[in-house]
């Protein structure tokens, strides 16, 4: 096996530690909310397996239709949040974890919708392998922006101190879109020293839909190397 090769199947083994010991929070009558991204994809598959063989009786509102196929492929009943606003737990991936447990999301342009999941949920647990975990935030943060306002939004974020790059699928098809229909911004601020500031200052730019900083994580499910999880 190439180096790049044996990287990528180790950290997809911590991946896996850390979704699955997440999913082991859900109980009978739950209604749960499901992210998106390779970590809470084991994480599904998990919950999946606990219905079929354990009679796990669940309801589960996805965050984007990625989360959506693999949550039908693995047998999880489907809500939505219009029906059941209020969600017992949600699990979700990051990009980065912070040591305050302030995270970045939307490396999968889905954080819009795993935003509002993850806030109408009594708990809110992040799922990530080791790689994810710094000190300080300094990833870029995803922002979702209405393509209508995007050279608004280019201008807010230079304003902001941000360096701002569309996302684009490929050269031939592109910008991504999002699940809402609305493209994607990658906003490099450098290090973030004040994440709450800068969460509220880009929610507040005219055009943005969602960025990609969260606040309100209760737990880290963080997969360790060797397979062991450490909860945070
Ligand atoms: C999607 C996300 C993902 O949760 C995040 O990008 C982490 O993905 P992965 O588990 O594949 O590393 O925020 O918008």
């Amino acid at each position: 096996m190439k180096m790049k090769e044996r990287n990528a199947s180790a950290s997809s083994a911590e991946k896996q530690a850390a979704g699955i010991a997440a999913a082991k929070l859900v109980e009978d009558g739950m209604v749960i909310g499901l992210g998106t991204g390779s970590t809470t994809a084991f994480a599904i598959a998990e919950v999946g397996r606990r219905v079929r063989e354990e009679n796990l009786d669940v309801l589960a509102v996805v965050t984007s239709y990625q989360a959506e196929m693999l949550a039908i492929e693995a047998g999880v009943p489907l809500t939505s949040l219009a029906e059941h606003p209020v969600l017992d737990l949600a699990i979700d991936g990051a990009d980065q974890v912070d040591a305050k447990m302030n995270v970045i999301k939307g490396g999968g342009a889905a954080h819009t919708r795993e935003k509002v999941v993850a806030n109408s949920a009594i708990r809110f647990i992040v799922v990530a392998d080791d790689s994810k975990m710094s000190e300080e935030l300094n990833h870029f943060v995803p922002v979702e922006v209405l393509p209508y306002a995007r050279e608004l939004v280019k201008k807010q974020m230079i304003e902001l101190g941000g360096v701002p790059v569309m996302r684009m699928a490929s050269r031939k098809d592109g910008p991504v879109i999002t699940d809402n229909g609305n493209v994607i911004m990658d906003v490099e601020f450098g290090t973030i020293d004040d994440p709450a500031e800068l969460y509220q200052r880009l929610s507040a730019c005219v055009g943005v839909v969602e960025h990609g900083i969260f606040l309100n994580t209760d737990e880290v499910y963080v997969g360790r190397k060797g397979g062991a999880v450490e909860i945070i």
